[in-house]
């Protein structure tokens, strides 16, 4: 066998990614293998623009096709779940390794594909299901591997990035900034995944699960979106000496699961903070290799594709070798993977921003500050803008609280009738 074959499904804006780097770089690709790699199925509703004429003439009549004996490796670029579910746990049962990038269903159902996959003896790649072209997957599951992960900090979506870049850099408010997203391409016409922290949410679960070797969820996620910061917070930050971020974090505590994907202030020297634009960021602190850092492009067709062609070629090689689960799917064997749990969002002890919409007048500040006291929350710093109106922002920066006692004091001031509309909460990270 000089070549291993491989069945697409979906040649869309990642698969015709694919079947582009399948061909330009046929060469180097033989070179680093030794033998080639060739498309030689796909299936697809409607083939991109990218893919156009690298899949013309392997178009199958149904997806099963890519089931026959002479497909060796199954490429799932379609997103989704239940279609995208049923056709990987099919392949697996015709004992297809599969490479997939579909984040949202490995952060719901992975367990139960790779469980299925192992059972089948076959390999499952998902190196592109987390910030496209950076190989952080690979990076935990193998260079890793002889260190315990104190915590992952990464900003893993680009949209959100870019969004919050902009409103830092051109001084635009959030509505204009995604306006702008949207027209560059990198935002898609309904958003709504990418700036609630949805997309992120599914990333966090993914590299919770592989960094301590528990099963973790898109639901276990505690996730807030962008969507409430305003300019005044960005440059409020700024004067703090912090950047704004949308930032996943996991990490392990008392043996739970520490595991969130929400708005952080980040100090500005923190190589996160500098991470600008569409860009992604993920630092892994290690207790022997110590802090390592993957910057790079997080989505896109050919950064992402790069990272699906890379697992085909991992797993060819162990077709060539007659290997299989050499490197275990959840990065732990399975008679380890655990559920210890998460931590509750309300046991978190962090430092806080909060933005209060109050009412300019005498006694208000003593008011809140006295609700903050008494929960115990001790402030650090206390700004008020003056912009000449009845109501003006209040911002209040605590020192280290627990969120239940910044939550149960937030119900009480938000019962004081100088206090106007919700008021935000931003976390800020200073470990
Ligand atoms: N929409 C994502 C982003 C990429 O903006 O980073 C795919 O997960």
């Amino acid at each position: 066998m000089n070549q291993v074959n491989i069945g697409l499904l979906g040649a869309g804006t990642v698969g015709g990614g694919v079947a582009k780097i399948l061909s330009t770089n046929a060469e180097i690709i033989k070179k680093r293998l030794g033998f080639d790699l060739k498309l030689k199925k796909v299936y697809s509703r409607s083939i991109s623009e990218e893919a156009g004429e690298f899949v013309k003439g392997l178009e199958t009549e149904s997806y099963s096709e890519l089931f026959d004996d002479d497909i060796d490796i199954v490429v799932e670029l379609v997103g989704g779940y239940d279609f995208a579910k049923d056709f990987i746990i099919e392949a697996i049962e015709h004992g297809k390794s599969v490479v997939t990038a579909n984040k949202a269903l490995l952060a719901r159902y992975g367990f139960e594909i790779f469980s299925k996959a192992f059972e089948k003896k076959v390999d499952v790649g998902y190196e592109a299901a987390v910030a496209g072209g950076i190989p952080i997957i690979k990076s935990i599951k193998e260079s890793l591997s002889a260190n315990n992960i104190k915590s992952i900090k990464a900003i893993v979506n680009g949209t959100c990035n870019y969004i919050l870049t902009e409103m830092l850099k051109k001084e635009v408010s959030f509505e204009d900034a995604l306006k702008d997203a949207q027209q560059k391409g990198f935002a898609e016409a309904d958003p709504t995944f990418d700036i609630d922290g949805i997309d992120s949410a599914h990333k966090m679960a993914i590299l919770s699960s592989i960094s301590f070797g528990d099963n973790i969820k898109d639901k276990d996620v505690f996730t807030e979106g962008i969507r409430d910061i305003s300019l005044i917070d960005i440059k409020f930050a700024s004067e703090f000496g912090y950047t704004i971020k949308l930032l996943g974090i996991t990490r392990l505590i008392d043996d739970k699961i520490d595991v969130r994907v929400h708005p952080a202030m980040v100090r500005k020297n923190d190589i996160l903070a500098k991470t600008d634009g569409e860009y992604n960021a993920i630092k892994v602190q290690c207790d022997m290799a110590d802090d390592t850092v993957y910057v790079g492009k997080g989505a896109g067709s050919l950064p992402t594709a790069s990272s699906v062609v890379a697992d085909i070629m991992d797993i060819a090689r162990n077709i060539k070798l007659n290997s299989h689960l050499r490197i275990p799917l959840m990065s732990f064997p399975f008679n380890y993977v655990r559920n210890r749990g998460v931590l509750d969002i309300n046991d978190l002890d962090a430092d806080y921003y909060l933005r209060f919409s109050v009412e300019d007048s005498a006694g208000v500040l003593s008011k809140i500050s006295g609700i903050l006291g008494d929960n115990g929350i001790s402030i650090k710093n206390v700004v008020q803008l003056h912009k000449g109106e009845d109501w003006v922002p209040l911002i209040i920066v605590t020192h280290k609280a627990l969120e239940r006692n910044i939550q149960r004091a937030l119900g009480d001031i938000h019962k004081l009738d100088v206090v106007k509309n919700k008021t935000l909460l931003i976390r800020i990270d200073d470990e």
